[in-house]
């Protein structure tokens, strides 16, 4: 744990022109909560402490962040970014070193540049480093104002002068304070400006007039600082976090037919030689094995893949386990707590629940299995039904080695098929069919000889 270290997160603004009931910081980019990634970057710090302001959507927000190593603070009214750091002043009461200031819409930001920050605030025993950037339009930021090269002032564009606006290098909100003087010089802010607002950024001014260490560190990456604002930015962020987490894979031997439309979550982990076709959406905490193939359309959420595992167009598997080799699609659909085992065949519009196929099973067409257990080398046919559910209760059906059930039956559980067991096709099973039996449930077939024609000149004596 970094000791000295004490990171804040500002959470509490509102987010106007995102037009949501949600708050900013929740709204999901590349799969997590922008705060999410933001948290990230903290705990990768490994910190002494992370507290989070919390304001517009207070409860929401608390609720989505809190923890062992988050607290949270509430600032309200929200009177500004200097006010919102402030309330953070109890939290840290009796806290030493420094205290990095994050801002919750802020998710591109790297480790590396954050350590660069920190860096330069050692070297100088600085009471600020501001993060900046060099950027072609700074538009809405507050301007870096630089006197003989040495940083002097920040001023926000609403309060800029023309020559001012000139200015492309632009306050990131990302800031080291050393922590000793910080809430007693924060105390001293005025909100004599254009929007009667309590600027952070006005401490630079305050600490050079004090003849404290002011400093600033522009970052390489003007992309990094990014805030988001609106639902346009939000999706572009998304492509750039979505960008390093599709090239980390693709970096380490996956294949991805078309970056720009695999959907990856942060969590999930791919093994070398897996390729994914266009449209591929993989989330939660997925694990895909090593040379799988993962057809266009497919999702896959938080479930496990073995290696060698064919997904065809268009298939959903959640939260279940497929093992090496098996084959499932298209249009299939595994639904949570399921189990297939290695080599299994899943093949068009079948949906497995909650159910467990042995090895080498194959249930090819037009099927349901729902809280089942199926052993190894079973043959399901076309449109088996497990009718699992008796309107009040859900029953088991097992299905034991080597049985074949014929197409078009549909077994009533609670009821059991032994090893080796046929079921006639078309049948409707209430009892348990024994090892090696064959059962037969339906109704036995009639042919009426010479009917059709009966009935034609019965209908129609004239014969036309
Ligand atoms: C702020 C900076 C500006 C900088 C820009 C970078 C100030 C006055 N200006 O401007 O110099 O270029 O960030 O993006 O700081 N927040 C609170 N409580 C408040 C107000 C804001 O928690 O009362 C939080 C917001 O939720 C957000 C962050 O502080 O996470 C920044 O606030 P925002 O209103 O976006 O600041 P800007 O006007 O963009
Ligand atoms: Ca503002």
């Amino acid at each position: 744990m970094q000791n000295d270290l004490h990171i804040v997160v500002l959470a509490a603004g509102k987010g106007t022109r995102m037009k949501s009931a949600l708050p900013k910081v929740l709204h999901k980019a590349a799969g997590l909560p922008l705060i999410e990634w933001v948290l990230r970057l903290a705990r990768s710090l490994d910190p002494a402490s992370i507290t989070v302001v919390l304001g517009h959507g207070a409860e929401a927000v608390r609720a989505a962040v809190e923890g062992p190593d988050v607290r949270c603070v509430i600032q309200e009214p929200q009177l500004g970014t200097g006010h919102a750091l402030l309330q953070a002043g109890p939290a840290l009461e009796g806290a030493t070193g420094r205290v990095l200031l994050l801002s919750g819409d802020v998710p591109l930001l790297t480790a590396a540049s954050v350590r660069r920050v920190l860096d330069a605030q050692a070297a100088r025993a600085a009471a600020v480093v501001v993060a900046t950037a060099e950027v072609p339009d700074p538009t809405g930021y507050g301007r870096m104002i630089r006197e003989d090269g040495a940083l002097a002032r920040i001023v926000e564009h609403r309060d800029a002068t023309p020559a001012e606006r000139e200015v492309r290098e632009i306050n990131s909100g990302v800031y080291v304070f050393e922590l000793a003087p910080l809430f007693a010089a924060l105390g001293r802010l005025g909100s004599a400006n254009a929007q009667g607002e309590y600027y952070l950024p006005d401490l630079v001014d305050i600490y050079r007039r004090d003849g404290r260490v002011v400093d600033a560190v522009k970052l390489d990456e003007a992309d990094e600082i990014r805030g988001i604002n609106t639902r346009a930015e939000l999706a572009e962020v998304g492509r750039v976090l979505q960008g390093r987490i599709n090239g980390a894979h693709m970096t380490a031997g996956v294949t991805l037919v078309d970056p720009a439309t695999a959907y990856i979550g942060p969590d999930v982990r791919i093994g070398q030689d897996t390729i994914l076709h266009p449209f591929v959406i993989l989330d939660g905490s997925t694990a895909i094995g090593e040379g799988c193939e993962l057809h266009a359309g497919t999702r896959i959420s938080a479930a496990t893949l073995g290696n060698g595992v064919t997904v065809f167009n268009h298939s959903v598997v959640q939260a279940s386990t497929v093992a090496d080799g098996a084959q499932l699609g298209p249009f299939a659909r595994i639904r949570p707590e399921s189990t297939i085992g290695e080599q299994v065949h899943i093949g068009n519009f079948v949906e497995i629940k909650k159910s467990q196929l042995g090895k080498g099973t194959k249930v090819g067409h037009l099927a349901y299995l729902g809280d089942s257990t199926v052993g190894a080398g079973v043959n399901v046919g076309a449109g088996t039904i497990t009718c699992n559910y008796d309107g009040r209760k859900k029953h088991r059906t097992v299905i034991g080695d080597g049985a074949f059930v014929g197409s078009d039956s549909t077994l009533v559980a609670p009821v059991r098929v032994g090893e080796g067991a046929y079921v006639a096709a078309g049948s409707a099973i209430t009892d348990d069919v024994p090892d090696g039996a064959l059962g037969i449930a339906r109704g036995r077939q009639t042919n009426k000889t010479g009917w059709v024609a009966a009935r034609v000149s019965k209908s129609d004596p004239a014969g036309r």
